[in-house]
């Protein structure tokens, strides 16, 4: 059953240009993702760091911009200075969070050592639950500090002599909910922040702050503690954060699996931007203020089988290992549509998490595998430059229960001026009919199709494992031929497919 669509492209429309760090990860303390994921010096596969070859290249092979750390809730309950100096002088101590043991052999100049090596840029979250606004300055003077006053002349002492210049700070983490160590209220956490905001610029006024957004839009808060937040802590913030995760079925609303809604995520993944990109504009426009704060979506993935997190006090525990499936990677791809589609409000983006715990690496002693949605991570963040296009998309569209008529086509396409590269992603969210999708470009044809991309599958429970680690990859398909500047390509029911071009 094949049905036609078209997706029609203009280099001179543009939504805005793509924020680079759009394409960023995240690493918390949190089951196997520190220990045993990037930091493993027992494994005989480790180099004398302790990473993993095999696994710092997938990591590197998904071009990550940016990378959040420590936390996630474990942040709310961390005291940095356990993670610095003398490896054996480290105190060992209950991670309340996950209910874990953290021996803080990995700390601040691990992590920063860790990014380095990926060439990725680090952002810190600084404890605001347990935490005080002392101790989060203390961990900037630390971080940026040039040598001369206690703590940067404490990094010097730890083998850093020269300033990280740590630029991005989240000011602590989802301190909207009620399971977070040392919870507040809207008007505490944004008072607290602003506190905090305002030390740490004085030990070094060029960082960029973060607040904390409602953690889900199930929470009973939600969107008040945003309009809140946004209005209080306004002039002291630079991005404000936004956490989102969802299944088949949601974890948060206990919903009944349904397939068609689930491919059809992007529906609430674009309206969800647009809540919060109002209630920017509403707290700017309350502030009378000339200045923009983007969003920062620093936590998003699929997240629903592996609930819980009972770590039982275990160092490094088997924690909420996710394993991801095709339609995961299709609602993964659609996500990363959303930021293109929304390019000029989210600056930032971090999937959670980047090793193990809902992750797109899978680690084990002898060896790792790539997950679903480790594709389409690699696909956007590959290819996607420039400016993100506005795409006129004419699809067949299906009824789903929670979105209504939906379009069966999800497209989105970049282009970059400076080097002429193009890129379409396309995802056929139906589970049954083929697209025959014709592509044209309205002002500047291509000069050539460069390459072309294909994941597709018949079982929507497709998944990769250790004993089939490519059940469900991404592989090259034959590149279509252009026909002045059009192109038409069959898009089988559940697949996505990436098309990149050179315009010269
Ligand atoms: O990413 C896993 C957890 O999800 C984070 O620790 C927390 O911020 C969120 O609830």
């Amino acid at each position: 059953n094949t049905r036609t669509a078209t997706v029609a492209l203009n280099t001179q429309r543009i939504v805005s240009d793509i924020s680079p760090l759009i394409f960023g990860g995240f690493a918390e303390h949190m089951g196997r993702c520190i220990y045993e994921g990037i930091y493993d010096p027992a494994s005989p596969l480790a180099d004398a760091r302790g990473f993993r070859p095999d696994v710092m290249k997938a990591l590197k092979d998904l071009n990550y911009r940016i990378m959040r750390y420590p936390g996630g809730n474990f942040v709310s309950g961390y005291r940095w200075m356990d993670g610095i100096g003398p490896r054996e002088q480290r105190p060992r101590r209950r991670a309340l969070a996950w209910r874990s043991i953290e021996t803080n052999q990995f700390g601040a100049d691990e992590f920063m050592e860790f990014a380095r090596e990926l060439d990725t840029e680090p952002m810190w979250a600084v404890n605001l639950g347990t935490g005080s606004i002392q101790e989060a300055a203390d961990l900037v003077e630390y971080m940026n500090l040039p040598t001369g006053t206690q703590f940067s002349d404490l990094r010097a002492k730890n083998g850093n002599k020269d300033p990280y210049g740590v630029k991005y700070w989240c000011l602590g983490n989802e301190m909207d909910g009620p399971w977070q160590i040392g919870h507040l209220d809207a008007v505490a956490y944004a008072d607290k922040a602003v506190e905090a905001a305002k030390l740490m610029r004085w030990m070094d006024p060029s960082i960029k702050t973060i607040a904390c957004g409602s953690s889900n839009t199930a929470m009973p808060t939600f969107p008040e503690w945003d309009r809140v937040v946004l209005e209080r802590a306004w002039e002291h913030i630079d991005y404000f954060s936004m956490h989102y995760y969802v299944g088949n079925p949601n974890m948060n609303s206990k919903e009944a699996v349904d397939t068609d809604s689930y491919l059809a995520s992007s529906v609430h993944f674009d309206e969800h931007a647009e809540t919060i990109g109002a209630a920017i504009r509403l707290a700017k426009a309350q502030n009378r203020s000339k200045k923009d704060v983007g969003i920062c979506w620093d936590e998003w993935n699929v997240w629903y089988r592996a609930v819980g997190g009972d770590g039982g006090w275990e160092e490094a525990p088997h924690i909420l290992e996710e394993v991801y499936n095709l339609e995961d990677a299709l609602v993964v791809a659609q996500w990363l549509g959303t930021f293109l589609r929304k390019a000029d409000i989210v600056r930032i983006a971090c999937i959670a998490q980047i090793v193990n715990v809902i992750a797109p690496i899978m680690t084990r002693a002898d060896g790792l595998f790539l997950q679903t949605i480790y594709y389409p991570l690699m696909m956007f963040s590959n290819h996607a430059v420039g400016n993100s296009l506005d795409v006129l998309v004419k699809a067949p569209t299906h009824e789903t229960q929670k979105f209504g008529e939906v379009s069966l086509l999800d497209a989105t396409a970049s282009f970059d001026p400076a080097s002429g590269k193009g890129a379409a992603f396309l995802v056929n969210r139906s589970q049954t009919e083929a697209l025959d999708v014709t592509v044209l470009w309205e002002d500047v044809a291509p000069g050539e199709l460069t390459q072309a991309w294909q994941m597709a599958g018949h079982e929507p429970a497709a998944a990769n494992s250790f004993e089939q680690p490519e059940a469900v990859t991404i592989h090259t398909i034959d590149v279509p031929k252009l026909d002045g500047g059009r192109v038409t390509l069959t898009l089988p029911p559940l697949s996505f497919t990436v098309l990149t071009s050179q315009h010269s």
